[in-house]
């Protein structure tokens, strides 16, 4: 069954082949975005048929008119941490009146993860999954991280892969208190027994990526040396790399993950030059994904999109959605931040959230014929209102 779609205000395609030279072209976005005004697409067998001005809109077996709506790609969140149970609002509320984050409250989820049953995890995992959808997220990466043995780390990628393909390793989440006196024995429970049995049945069985929170600044977390053998051990058994880096202050993690050749590196809210120019050096292989949903909950700097984009590097936008320093699930949130706080444009962030976010996890996010139909819909004729209708819930998935 092919399906027409019609009444479409703006159809964000992320194709260069479109938006060059429209004739009715008024944002310098549309011609990143690959813009067509009024425009049709046919899907057939979820995947996009066609896609062009609906003036030359050809025939199928179903028509559906979206009444001047805009439709986007559906948004990659390509950075969650959706497999955990526990509260910590009140650790939240403590950051609002001025205690720092320093990761320790890492702990708290790790506890409240171990001690829930698996149908408890799924069923918190697969909510927050459809909350994301129901806010446009049609694909999402999600990580492990909260279980820290080796049994709740495969776990929590076993629940995490039937909800996604996009699933990453963060055994090196935290040193857990269990091993707070033998770093170096947690370090190689991660590069041995856990890596072994997370890839057991082949290189991306279980998880396709494997990720490391690279962070001096926290007692918790690993430094430059720690994460260079994680990530080693993990790109030889054949995993992607992605890396949390320079979150709290400046460090090694952004400059170790363009040398290795990871798919991204995230947060990057700390910078110096030196950073900036590897990420720049690194385009094409390494994205820097900026999290504003982080810094907005942790009540810290935000990072310099604009200085990134204006050097040439890759800027993917995602959520982080997290227990703790991000519960929001929300891409449009983190486009109204990256736009108001960030010095991205609108049709920047857009593409950030999907074009570049999928580029991180090996997708090709364009709207365009044998490419999935991942789309979402807005009640707004254009993408601009993402940022400028902030915090209105007008964009969701497009069900087919
Ligand atoms: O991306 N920085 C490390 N990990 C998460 C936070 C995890 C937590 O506090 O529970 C992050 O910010
Ligand atoms: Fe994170």
């Amino acid at each position: 069954m092919s399906l027409l779609l019609t009444g479409i205000s703006e159809l964000t395609t992320n194709d260069p082949a479109h938006g060059d030279g429209h004739a009715r072209r008024a944002d310098p976005g549309d011609a990143l975005l690959g813009i067509v005004r009024d425009a049709a697409l046919v899907v057939a067998d979820g995947e996009i048929a066609w896609v062009g001005s609906a003036s030359e809109a050809p025939d199928a077996d179903e028509r559906r008119d979206l009444g001047g709506r805009a439709v986007i790609p559906g948004f990659v969140d390509s950075h969650t941490h959706l497999v955990f149970a526990g509260d910590r609002s009140a650790e939240f509320a403590a950051r609002m009146t001025g205690t720092p984050y320093d990761g320790g409250g890492i702990a708290v989820s790790v506890a409240a993860t171990r001690a829930a049953s698996d149908d408890e995890l799924r069923t918190l995992v697969a909510a927050r999954v459809a909350e994301m959808r129901a806010q446009g997220t049609t694909t999402v990466e999600i990580k492990s991280g909260y279980g820290l043995t080796l049994d709740d780390e495969l776990r929590s990628l076993r629940i995490a892969r039937e909800l996604t393909p996009h699933t990453t390793f963060l055994g090196a989440h935290v040193v857990p208190r269990e091993y707070a006196t033998d770093r170096a024995a947690y370090v190689d429970l991660v590069t041995g027994p856990m890596l072994d049995a997370v890839t057991a049945d082949g290189a991306t069985s279980l998880a396709a990526s494997i990720d490391v929170f690279c962070e001096p600044h926290s007692a918790h977390a690993f430094d430059g040396d720690e994460a260079r053998a994680i990530l080693t051990a993990g790109r030889d058994a054949g995993l992607a790399l992605r890396v949390h880096g320079n979150q709290l202050g400046h460090g090694p993690g952004v400059r170790l993950a363009c040398e290795l050749g990871a798919r991204s590196v995230d947060h990057c809210t700390y910078l110096d030059d030196a950073d900036v120019e590897a990420l720049a050096a690194a385009r094409g292989t390494t994205v820097a994904t900026l999290l504003p949903g982080v810094e907005f909950s942790t009540r810290s700097p935000y990072p310099d999109a604009r200085r990134l984009i204006d050097a040439g590097v890759d800027v993917a936008l995602a959520s982080d959605c997290n227990p703790g320093t991000c519960y929001s699930s929300s891409i449009p949130f983190a486009i109204a931040l990256a736009v108001r706080e960030m010095g991205m444009t609108p049709a920047e962030a857009l593409h950030a959230a999907t074009a570049v976010s999928g580029r991180s996890l090996g997708l090709d996010r364009r709207v365009a014929p044998g490419q999935p139909a991942e789309l979402a819909v807005l009640d707004a004729p254009s993408h601009l209102h993402l940022a400028y209708r902030a915090g209105v819930p007008i964009v969701r998935a497009l069900e087919l």
